[in-house]
């Protein structure tokens, strides 16, 4: 999508990000709107969107929430709304993910993803993750998730671990 931009959630995103929150996930997987807003304020936390094009009219298409580590950047969550998907959104709010990990010297990216959901976890082994952990019952009992993990190759780095929300 070549209009896409991916920027820094800002806090009068929180009602588009809630929005896609509800849309994207099943009542037990999603976010409170609590928890979002506690997101969106955290020191240890950023957020992004992907504000896209349709019909004319800007829209937020896709959210990214990740949790700053010391050696790792966890995406915590990632969701594109239906009528944006398939064209490299959630692509590029990864490969955003990666690079900001890069920039800040860490020396992985990690997520959490259902084990049944071979299209997901294949979709993010283009990406270079690896499955190195199983986590049992992480959804609900029997619904297990895979930890996955990109190791980012050394390299220079600005060696700070401040968050850098420039787009
Ligand atoms: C996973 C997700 C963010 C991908 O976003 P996207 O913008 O469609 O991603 P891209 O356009 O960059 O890549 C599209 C590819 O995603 C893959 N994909 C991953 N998960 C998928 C899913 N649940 N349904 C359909 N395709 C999925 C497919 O391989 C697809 O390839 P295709 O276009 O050739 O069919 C989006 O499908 C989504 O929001 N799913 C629901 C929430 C979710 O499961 N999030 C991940 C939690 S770990």
């Amino acid at each position: 999508m070549s209009t896409l931009r991916i920027r820094s959630a800002k806090p009068a995103d929180l009602p588009a990000v809630e929005a896609i929150e509800n849309r994207c996930f099943s009542a037990s997987r999603r976010s409170s709107l609590r928890a979002l807003k506690h997101s969106l304020h955290s020191p240890v936390q950023s957020v992004w969107v992907a504000v896209g094009r349709i019909d004319g009219q800007r829209q937020i298409a896709g959210v990214m929430i990740l949790y700053h580590h010391r050696l790792s950047v966890r995406i915590f969550s990632l969701a594109v709304l239906p009528a944006f998907r398939g064209s490299g959104v959630g692509r590029r709010l990864v490969q955003r993910a990666v690079a900001l990990s890069r920039k800040t010297g860490r020396t992985s990216v990690t997520l959490e993803a259902d084990r049944r959901n071979k299209v997901l976890t294949a979709w993010y082994e283009q990406f270079g993750f690896e499955t190195y952990r199983i986590l049992k019952d992480y959804y609900s009992p029997g619904r297990h998730a895979v930890r996955m993990r990109l190791i980012l190759p050394k390299g220079r780095s600005r060696g700070c671990s401040q968050l850098d929300h420039s787009e």
